[in-house]
């Protein structure tokens, strides 16, 4: 019987699993839309049962597509939204509070005080990261200290913490393995990128018992195996990595210097910089891209917190659009932004700002304005986000990047992706498979169990990739870019009050 691995995708706001086969091609597929709770301005739930249903969900509907209800899948590999906290009680498996997503920016206060405090220096040089809400560390606090009875259930070692994958894990082993691996961890605030531990002093800061965490694997190495009904068989999960160090992965970007970018909810553009932790000097953050044979491989990162989502918006909260995929065919019917620029921080700014206050702001509109000025925008925006990463990592690594490698969703978007190449003047490079995420997740688990004999075999499995060259300059590009900056700029004056 035909051998394939499953690759579980858990996303921000889809569930997805997909079979692929020993040269990395697509055999069957399935996703899920699942709900987004917003309880107040700048908070963001999910339901941790609809995150696990939806889950498990596709991967049954993928695995019956593909026959033999799991008995041909020689491994799982899970790669997930990062950063979302999970707290549960380990007696009955249920959740205490909803997911706080890593778009929530209800702990940002708290953040601030830490600031004031003068823990930014300790914070950064441990995990790599900002002193931002975006992490896991202060959204488990704000559970702990606001759910009725939380705080002593943690204390007595009833309860578990972990981020999506170790909640996945858990529900498919039945409470048997409550795990992570290091790419996850290490977007927690809680966990030392030179050490590989949690970190005490860390933990003593957020208050956070340790009984409550996970315990820290390898990215690619059998966890465990299977214990739901959903697959005939028990299958061994053999890998785990937070979603954009599983695209890096998948776009096989193994040596240093090589950088991806993902545009899905958000947009994550990854660096490889090898087997050392460096310090980023212009607000990016350093994590760790996975762990593989014992080797620890480090990435930069920039981190926009808004992408996709915005034609989401644009989608479901002012029905311009009725599919995303009619974005491209709204905002082409114009041949510019006439003037309007649109700044999507509907959950703050990340890199390079990291401005947790700002909001989403639209620019520039006049009585002729129409949905398509704004759908153009809306795609323009992230495209500029895109482009103040990346020269923030240019500047970082004193690299200029020469070719940048593009996956995710919104990526079939021709005109984003030309005007992305564009603003960059860099070429742009779409591989043919571009659902990496998982690609990558699966070439983990595949590597751990044989699947793969080694990273050589993966990298022979060349795909058509598709490009897309920068225009030569216009001025009306250096003008569209210098007004991108100054509503920027407008908007942080807005967000200080
Ligand atoms: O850090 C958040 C990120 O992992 C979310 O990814 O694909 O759901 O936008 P995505």
């Amino acid at each position: 019987m035909q051998q394939f691995i499953l690759a579980l995708d858990q996303g921000t706001t889809s569930s997805r699993a997909i079979l692929f086969d020993q040269k990395g091609q697509i055999v069957a597929q399935a996703q899920k839309e699942f709900p987004q709770i917003f309880p107040k301005p700048g908070w963001v739930e999910h339901d941790p049962r609809e995150i696990w249903s939806s889950q498990a969900g596709v991967a049954a509907e993928a695995t019956v597509k593909a026959g033999h209800n799991g008995r041909n899948i020689a491994a799982i590999g899970i790669t997930n939204q990062r950063e979302t906290v999970v707290v549960w009680n380990r007696q009955t498996s249920a959740p205490v509070y909803n997911a706080i997503v890593w778009q929530d920016r209800r702990t940002a206060e708290y953040c601030d005080q830490l600031r004031e405090e003068g823990h930014e220096d300790l914070i950064r040089s441990k995990t790599g990261l900002l002193l931002d809400a975006y992490f896991s560390a202060s959204k488990v606090r704000w559970i702990l200290d606001n759910v009725t009875g939380a705080r002593v259930q943690a204390e007595a070692g009833e309860l578990a913490f972990g981020t999506v994958d170790s909640w996945l894990i858990w529900n498919f082993t039945q409470g048997e393995l409550h795990v992570t691996d290091v790419s996850n961890a290490s977007r927690t605030m809680l966990f030392n990128i030179h050490t590989l531990g949690w970190d005490d002093e860390l933990l003593a800061l957020f208050n956070i018992p340790r009984s409550m965490l996970p315990t820290v694997k390898q990215s690619s190495e059998v966890y465990g195996e299977t214990k739901t009904t959903l697959f005939a068989s028990k299958i061994p999960i053999a890998g785990i990595a937070g979603d954009q160090q599983a695209a890096l992965f998948g776009q096989m970007c193994t040596e240093p210097g090589m950088v991806k970018s993902t545009y899905g909810t958000g947009c994550f553009m990854l660096m490889n910089i090898g087997e050392t932790p460096k310090p980023s000097q212009h607000n990016l953050l350093t994590t760790i891209g996975w762990q593989l044979d014992g080797k620890v491989c480090y990435a930069l990162e920039g981190s926009i917190f808004i992408a996709g989502a915005v034609v989401q918006w644009l989608r479901d909260n002012l029905g311009i659009i009725r599919a995303s995929s009619e974005i491209e065919q709204l905002a082409t019917q114009v041949e510019d932004n006439g003037g309007v620029y649109f700044v999507p921080a509907f959950a703050g700014l990340g890199a390079p700002y990291w401005d947790p206050y700002a909001r989403g702001t639209i620019f520039g509109m006049s009585r002729a304005t129409t949905a398509a000025h704004i759908a153009r925008a809306a795609v323009e925006a992230i495209a500029y986000q895109t482009m103040d990463v990346l020269k923030a990592m240019e500047a970082d690594s004193n690299l200029a990047i020469a070719e940048l490698r593009v996956d995710g969703g919104a990526t079939v978007n021709k005109l984003l992706m030309q005007f992305q190449a564009d603003v960059l003047h860099t070429k742009v490079v779409r591989p043919g498979m571009a659902e990496t995420t998982a690609l990558g997740a699966a070439y983990l688990a595949g590597l751990a169990v044989g699947y793969w004999k080694d990273l050589a075999e993966i990298q022979a499995l060349a795909q058509d990739d598709s490009s897309y060259t920068p225009n030569p300059d216009s001025p009306s590009l250096k003008a569209g870019i210098a007004d991108w900056h100054r509503a920027v700029r407008a908007l942080q004056v807005w967000a200080k009050g």
